[in-house]
């Protein structure tokens, strides 16, 4: 089934990581040298997204920028023959009228956030990614379009049931290998309280009853309207399934996840990994 649009929900405060994000967005933040936006929206058009959707917030005008014309850059560097940075810098600026912006705004949670994109969504499923949670690998959007069916789709990883109360945790029922039925959703359970080992991670397909389970959804966990808690009332109305992804996730809203990936991503740059993987080897040497 053809999914044509992606929310980019990108109006979250990004507290764990002040100062750095005090003036900057969370989502520009570079894992070598892209930003971690960038990252998504290029897993989103490999999947053959056409639109995407952002939404943003105050302090986030840096996401606009990016993926538009920057004259004076462009004018200088063709001036200057770097070709290449040229070509870089014009392939961020997409075909106009397929990139669209709306504010939250009031960073009240996620669901909140996607809620907000709703007058951008026909009647038609849409795919949401969250730029901070950044594989590496075999791109999971794709891997989840290519088993789409219909109904709602979750991106599941497995985690320590100690770390279930920073998730959104699942229910297992019937499950194919990569494809594991969703029975119920709890958003961050305590890991006593937590149903299974398997986690929601950033990346979801949505039909469009989720936008009128939004409309009237109340605020759960963390006093954030949860996307989850939307999710879950669709449980029994529409086929629902969680996907074992292939690639590897990086929690680059922490700060522990955000060096695990730029150390992931250097050790696979075709400039670094060399003197990267001679720099870590005599580290540990040491
Ligand atoms: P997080 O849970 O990581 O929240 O959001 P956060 O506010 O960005 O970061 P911390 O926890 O304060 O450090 C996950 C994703 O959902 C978006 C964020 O931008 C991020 O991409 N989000 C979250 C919104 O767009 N709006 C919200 O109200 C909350």
């Amino acid at each position: 089934m053809k999914i044509r649009k992606a929310i980019f929900p990108v109006g979250g405060l990004g507290t764990r990581f002040l100062p750095a994000t005090k003036a900057m967005p969370k989502e520009m933040l570079p894992i070598v040298d892209k930003p971690l936006i960038q990252y998504a929206v290029d897993e989103a058009m490999a999947a053959g997204i056409e639109e995407l959707i952002f939404v943003t917030g105050r302090n986030k005008t840096a996401i606009e920028d990016h993926f538009d014309h920057s004259f004076e850059l462009e004018t200088t560097l063709a001036q200057k023959g770097k070709d290449q940075a040229l070509e870089i810098v014009k392939d961020m600026v997409k075909l106009p009228g397929t990139v669209s912006y709306v504010r939250q705004q009031e960073p009240i949670g996620l669901g909140h956030a996607v809620w907000c994109a709703r007058n951008f969504v026909n009647d038609e499923p849409v795919a949401v990614l969250l730029a901070d949670d950044l594989i590496l690998g075999v791109p999971a959007l794709k891997e989840m379009i290519d088993a789409y069916q219909g109904g709602n789709m979750v991106a599941v990883m497995e985690v320590d049931k100690e770390e279930s109360a920073s998730y959104g945790m699942i229910s297992p029922g019937s499950d194919t290998g990569m494809l594991v039925e969703v029975n119920g959703l709890v958003e961050k359970p305590a890991p006593e309280k937590s149903p299974s080992n398997l986690a929601v991670v950033g990346r979801y397909i949505l039909e469009p009853a989720v936008f009128a389970a939004l409309e009237t959804a109340e605020t759960g966990a963390g006093g954030e309207i949860q996307l989850t808690d939307a999710l879950a009332t669709r449980i029994g109305h529409a086929p629902f399934y969680g996907l074992k992804f292939s690639g590897a996730r990086f929690d680059c809203g922490s700060k522990l996840g955000f060096l695990q990936a730029s150390l992931a991503f250097a050790r696979q740059h075709p400039e670094l990994k060399d003197k990267v993987n001679a720099w870590l080897e005599s580290e540990i040497v040491r």
